[in-house]
Formats: C-alpha cells, sequence, structure tokens
C-alpha cells in the first residue's frame, strides 16, 4: 500500500535499486544528529526493539535466532527473512496510525508492508518497503508481541517457501482465505515479540 508520497523517495529509490541485489542492505549507522525532513518520520520514536519470531507453543527462552531481517528483493523492498540478531535490524512503531517501521539507518522510512496476494495457501507476504507502509500496528503486551488490527489478519508464520538460502520468510495468515486459521504446510505459526537489547 504504497501511497503518492513514495514519489517523494524516487531520486533515493534510484540509489537503492543501484546497490548490489540479495542481503541485507547497508548497514550505514543512523546519523547522530538528524536533519529535519517531511513526514513520515525517520527518527526512532520511544525505545526501540528487535522483533523475534517465536513458535507459539516453545517457551520463549529456548527460542535463537528467528530475528525479523530484511532482504533485499528490489529497488526500496526487503522480503522478511528470520535469522541471526546480529544480520537484524531495529524497530520501531509510529504510536501515530501504528506503522511498524525499521531503523535501517537511511535517510527514508522502511515500513512494514502487509502483501495482499496471496503466497501460498491463505498466506500472503510481509515486505520491509521504502516508504509509508500500512498502518494498524500495536504491541498490546510482550506475549501477544505485534499485531495487526485488521479483520483478516489470522497471526504470523514462519515459512519454508523460499528458494533463498538465508533463513524462513516471514508471512501473515489471512483467516478469511480457505484455511480457516490453519498453518499451510510448511510453516509454522509464531508471535512476534519485541526483544529490548
Ligand atoms: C522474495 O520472496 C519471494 C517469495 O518467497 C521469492 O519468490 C523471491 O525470490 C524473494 N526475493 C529474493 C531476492 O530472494
Ligand atoms: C484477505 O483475503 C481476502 C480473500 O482472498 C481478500 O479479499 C482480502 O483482500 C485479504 N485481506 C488483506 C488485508 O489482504
Ligand atoms: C481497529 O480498527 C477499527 C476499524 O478501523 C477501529 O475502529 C478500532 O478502534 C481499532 N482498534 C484498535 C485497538 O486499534
Ligand atoms: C528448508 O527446507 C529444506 C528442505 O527440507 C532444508 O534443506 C532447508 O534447510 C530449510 N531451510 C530452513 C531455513 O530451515
Amino acid at each position: 500500500m504504497l501511497s503518492q508520497s513514495i514519489i517523494a523517495f524516487l531520486p533515493l529509490l534510484a540509489a537503492v535499486s543501484a546497490a548490489s541485489q540479495g542481503g541485507a542492505p547497508p548497514s550505514t549507522p543512523p546519523p547522530s544528529t538528524t536533519t529535519a525532513t517531511a513526514a513520515p518520520t525517520i527518527t526512532p520514536i520511544g525505545v526501540e526493539y528487535y522483533l523475534q519470531a517465536q513458535p507459539l507453543d516453545q517457551h520463549p527462552a529456548k527460542v535463537v535466532d528467528n530475528y525479523v531481517s530484511p532482504y533485499h528483493s528490489g529497488a526500496g523492498e526487503n522480503n522478511v527473512t528470520l535469522g541471526a540478531q546480529s544480520e537484524a535490524f531495529k524497530a520501531f512503531l509510529d504510536p501515530d496510525g501504528g506503522y511498524q517501521e525499521f531503523d535501517l539507518g537511511l535517510s527514508y522510512p522502511n515500513e512494514f508492508v502487509m502483501g495482499g496476494d496471496i503466497a501460498i495457501q491463505g498466506a500472503s507476504l510481509v515486505a520491509i518497503d521504502a516508504g509509508i507502509g500500512d498502518a494498524g500496528f500495536s504491541i498490546p503486551s510482550k506475549e501477544v508481541g505485534l499485531t495487526w488490527n485488521n479483520t483478516a489478519f489470522g497471526g504470523w508464520l514462519a515459512c519454508n517457501i523460499t528458494k533463498q538460502t538465508t533463513g524462513l520468510q516471514l508471512l501473515w495468515l489471512n483467516k478469511t482465505e480457505e484455511s480457516k486459521e490453519k498453518a499451510p504446510k510448511g510453516c509454522e505459526s509464531v508471535r512476534l515479540a519485541p526483544v529490548y537489547l
């Protein structure tokens, strides 16, 4: 759901597309002094966290890795893979609208986009894309983790459906699809818990 405001980022996107495909985006640290730019915010709000995918039926303490990581898939576009914390990027929630933003150290915002297209049996892709993402995210508690206020949202899935060699891929279950709240084959239901490090 990229709005007209993406147009403002087009010159930057050209620079992004020039970068090599695949792998994490460049990990330049955020500037220590932020210059004023137009909305939306790229300045982190509140305490930043990593998002960790934790299987619902497992004690979180036993979960290692599976941190939400962007995987460059095109100009200003990233798939979401689950991997080591060292490859992950910190996230923050913009409470004004509820945008799940990622602190990629870039000069434009990068936010969760809930792909409408069904990738596999009732499940859709999640992306971290440049510009305005989808609204309606919140973290009611650490136990619930990140949730999306949408009637179709049936939870997060960690899936092994990709030909990427690194990590599982993050999808979300569209419960209005025929699978009816059941995780598709090759996927496990997970919570996205905030981890403050
Ligand atoms: C992004 O994910 C899709 C769906 O799994 C996959 O087809 C595509 O190859 C991925 N892109 C990259 C660059 O790995
Ligand atoms: C969920 O799936 C239904 C049926 O395919 C579709 O019409 C709807 O747009 C999907 N919801 C979202 C938020 O993508
Ligand atoms: C969820 O979205 C609905 C409709 O957009 C809104 O009325 C409601 O206040 C939202 N609930 C929360 C908890 O944000
Ligand atoms: C995905 O499944 C294939 C085939 O079973 C396996 O070789 C690969 O290691 C799995 N990938 C992940 C990230 O678990």
